[in-house]
């Protein structure tokens, strides 16, 4: 399994190489987001023949997007987020940002370098007291162009509603298996199943009018790939997007050692035999690729990580709960820890000169995590990076 990741990771590497050692393809590309934007006073300050020469650049995707992990516990332990049969030790309430701090960050520092998308995300974010308020505040910015929540499902039936009013308008749940038996055992659930009140969550989401509304299942060999077909079977009736993901060694490597993952190739190779399949002409906009039954009311996607390096159409950055910016999921390079040089007074201006370095940092950081594959050690959890 390993041969297998590490080879296809060098055929996407070196085509990839051509593009960094041939043209300073990192810095090309964050100077090639920037012609976006020509009113930045930095890319007025570059001689006019260079700037012009930039637009033949390749371009990267606009790193507009920050996915923002606002809480790091969870009222779940899926088996493939968080390690096994350790104790988790979760950040104090004080550790977080506060709702003043995030949102500072976000006007005085993210809005001003270009990120108008953001993503709430946990932990489980419905655990984050005055949730609904957060997102009504983030929403409330004019210069936000989408705001989108990951959730686990369990608070949403009751929360659903509340949120729409408070513009939330996308939402991606987890429902890795469609029997409760299955699903309690993933979500590591002792005591009361809680698969129906998932099920209610997804409901009330639908109900309420959420669009897209999207149902992320990580595949694990052995566990829930005999479902595959009944979950893609939801998209029939439903203007729901069911994504398969590949399953990554972050957060558990012991289950994952066992079992490794399930490519999308197979799954759509499996997909395809029961019911067809045709490229979608609905775009996402993350690391999706779309696809759907023929006459199907919703798609499929496949988030295929493992498989297939999407990096170069990558354009999130992650805040973490306690306030650290992490320029990539899989490499921890650059990070910064906005919120202590917050709480100890620097001014927005230089953070926003730190956020911006990082940028123009991240397509090398991004091509440098290739050399070295997708399995490495992490000091955090998926749970406490927030997918
Ligand atoms: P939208 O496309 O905006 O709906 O969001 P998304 O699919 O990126 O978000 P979601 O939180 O639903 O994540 C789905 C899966 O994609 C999770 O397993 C994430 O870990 C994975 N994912 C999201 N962003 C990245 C990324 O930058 N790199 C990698 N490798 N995986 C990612
Ligand atoms: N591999 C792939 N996806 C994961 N997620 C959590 N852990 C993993 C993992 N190890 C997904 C969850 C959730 C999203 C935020 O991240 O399905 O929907
Ligand atoms: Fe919680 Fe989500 Fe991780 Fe499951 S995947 S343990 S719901 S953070």
């Amino acid at each position: 399994m390993a041969e297998e990741l590490g080879a296809a990771l060098s055929v996407r590497l070196s085509a990839r190489r051509s593009l960094a050692e041939g043209g300073e393809g990192w810095l090309a590309n964050s100077i090639g987001n920037e012609t976006q934007n020509p009113a930045r006073p930095w890319f007025r300050k570059l001689n006019p023949t260079y700037r012009k020469s930039i637009a033949f650049f390749p371009k990267m995707n606009q790193v507009d997007y920050l996915r923002i992990s606002s809480i790091d516990r969870c009222n779940f332990r899926c088996q493939y987020c968080m390690p096994s049969g350790e104790e988790i030790e979760y950040m104090s309430q004080q550790q977080w940002l506060s709702d003043e701090e995030l949102l500072l960050l976000l006007k005085e520092v993210f809005i001003p370098v270009g990120f108008t998308r953001f993503r709430l995300t946990g932990g489980e974010p419905l655990l984050r007291p005055k949730m609904v308020e957060l997102v009504g505040a983030i929403a409330s910015f004019p210069e936000t162009q989408d705001l989108s929540m990951t959730t686990n499902g369990f608070l949403l039936a009751k929360l659903a509603q509340p949120l729409y009013d408070a513009g939330l308008r996308r939402i991606n749940i987890s429902l890795d298996s469609l029997d409760p038996e299955t699903f309690d055992r993933i979500i590591g659930n002792r005591g009361r199943s809680r698969w129906q009140q998932v099920w209610d969550g997804i409901q009330a989401a639908h109900r309420v009018g959420f669009d897209p509304l999207k149902l992320n299942v990580v595949v694990i060999p052995g566990v829930n790939d005999r479902e595959i077909l009944d979950l893609a079977a939801l998209t029939i009736d439903k203007q729901w997007h069911v994504r398969f993901i590949e399953f990554m060694p972050i957060g558990n490597s012991q289950l994952f050692g066992d079992k490794g993952w399930v490519s999308s190739a197979e799954l759509r190779e499996q997909i395809g035999e029961a019911f067809g399949l045709t490229t979608s002409s609905v775009r996402g906009n993350g690391p999706a690729d779309v696809f759907q039954i023929p006459g199907a009311k919703g798609t499929l996607g496949f988030i295929s990580q493992m498989s297939e390096c999407f990096c170069d159409r990558c354009n999130r950055m992650r805040l973490s709960a306690d306030g650290w910016l992490r320029p990539c999921l899989l490499n921890e390079t650059g990070q910064i820890d906005l919120k202590t040089l917050l709480r100890t007074g620097v001014d927005p201006a230089e953070l926003r000169a730190k956020v911006r370095q990082l940028l123009a940092l991240k397509p090398e950081i991004n091509f440098k995590q290739r050399d070295s594959g997708t399995a490495g050690t992490y000091a955090r959890t998926m749970s406490q990076i927030g997918g």
